[in-house]
């Protein structure tokens, strides 16, 4: 990875979590949102209702998946955002299957299992680009996480985009963590790194603030356990099979919550106990700074607020 750099910076910040706490069932679909996708279908052309209903036959497909294995949740959503934000014409948002060229890059590390998924998942009349979107939006709706309307009929790209900004996002007087200087956000990037980062991509601080919550769900690689060779040499091998990953957020690593809020304050008040969250140094920003701490505070108070606009803010990311 650039990566390579940015993971050893994640792992020697990760408290060492051991126990992974069991995972709550996923919402159930109800028949109510499963009749809510086929009334639309009636008022549809004939293309775009065949769309409609590959995309609700992959939700489906998705929930199963998710109460077969809730961990799979995490990992679409992740795959979601990073096809989302790499787009081979250079634009800034909106899913282009261009994912599916690049998960040999480091950024991309054990994103290789949730695309197979999806490709295994995908009912045919949807683009790869349009399945990966309603995967990450139904991943995390049967986390137990809203109900995310995005559109459909998105074009695949056929090619891989590329990993760094044709010009850096960069000030006189910068340090180094406020420079981005990749289409993937890095998790050393200081405060002013990540609003610059997500203003790209069209998002508010408040928006910024909810998609980071994200992190509510699934976990990230740690050294505990690796073999003394990895230790050495951290291999794409070694991140790929690392034995233990620790959850962002301990309790409730695969429920779609506001608990990430809760936990981010408590880890500012110094009254976090020790392996309840394992947040990585662009988590942490989000009370570092004083606009974004008010989200923060928001979300923590409000779980309506927080699922309305990481809704909102997610629908943006992908449309
Ligand atoms: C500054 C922004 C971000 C940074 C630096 C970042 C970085 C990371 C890193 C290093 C991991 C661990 C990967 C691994 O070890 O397997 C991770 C996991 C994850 N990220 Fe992010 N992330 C960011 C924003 C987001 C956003 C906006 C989303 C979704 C909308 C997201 C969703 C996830 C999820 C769900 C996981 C857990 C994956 C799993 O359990 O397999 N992240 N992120």
């Amino acid at each position: 990875m650039q990566n390579a750099p940015c993971t050893r910076l994640v792992l020697v910040l990760l408290a060492a979590t051991r126990a992974l706490t069991p995972a709550p069932k996923p919402a159930a679909v109800t028949r109510r949102t499963a009749v809510a996708g086929t009334a639309a279908l009636a008022f549809a052309s004939p293309a775009r209702a065949r769309r409609r209903n590959a995309a609700e036959q992959l939700r489906q497909a998705v929930f199963g998946a998710v109460a077969d294995n809730p961990t799979v949740a995490g990992a679409l959503l992740r795959l979601a955002f990073h096809d989302a934000v790499r787009r081979a014409d250079g634009q800034t948002r909106g899913a282009d299957g261009s994912i599916q060229y690049e998960i040999p890059d480091a950024e991309n590390v054990r994103l290789g299992r949730p695309l197979a998924l999806v490709m295994a998942l995908k009912p045919d009349g949807l683009s790869v680009a349009d399945a990966v979107a309603v995967a990450g939006a139904a991943a995390v709706e049967a986390s137990g996480g809203p109900r995310i309307a995005i559109g459909l009929g998105r074009l695949d790209a056929s090619a891989a985009a590329p990993a760094t900004l044709g010009r850096p996002l960069a000030q006189p007087g910068d340090e180094a963590r406020d420079v981005v200087k990749r289409t993937l956000p890095e998790p050393g990037l200081s405060t002013v790194g990540l609003r610059r980062y997500f203003r790209r991509v069209g998002l508010s601080d408040q928006e910024l603030v909810a998609l980071m919550g994200a992190h509510t769900l699934g976990r990230h690689n740690t050294l505990l356990n690796m073999t003394k060779a990895c230790l050495r040499n951290l291999t794409r091998e070694c991140l790929e099979t690392a034995p233990v990953r620790a959850p962002f957020e301990s309790r409730t690593p695969d429920a779609f919550d506001n608990s990430y809020y809760a936990l981010l304050l408590a880890w500012d008040d110094r009254s976090l106990e020790r392996g309840e969250a394992n947040f990585i140094p662009t988590d942490v920003a989000l009370v570092l700074d004083a606009s974004f701490r008010r989200h923060v505070v928001a979300f923590a108070r409000s779980e309506p607020l927080f699922r309305a606009t990481f809704a909102r803010a997610y629908a943006k990311l992908v449309r």
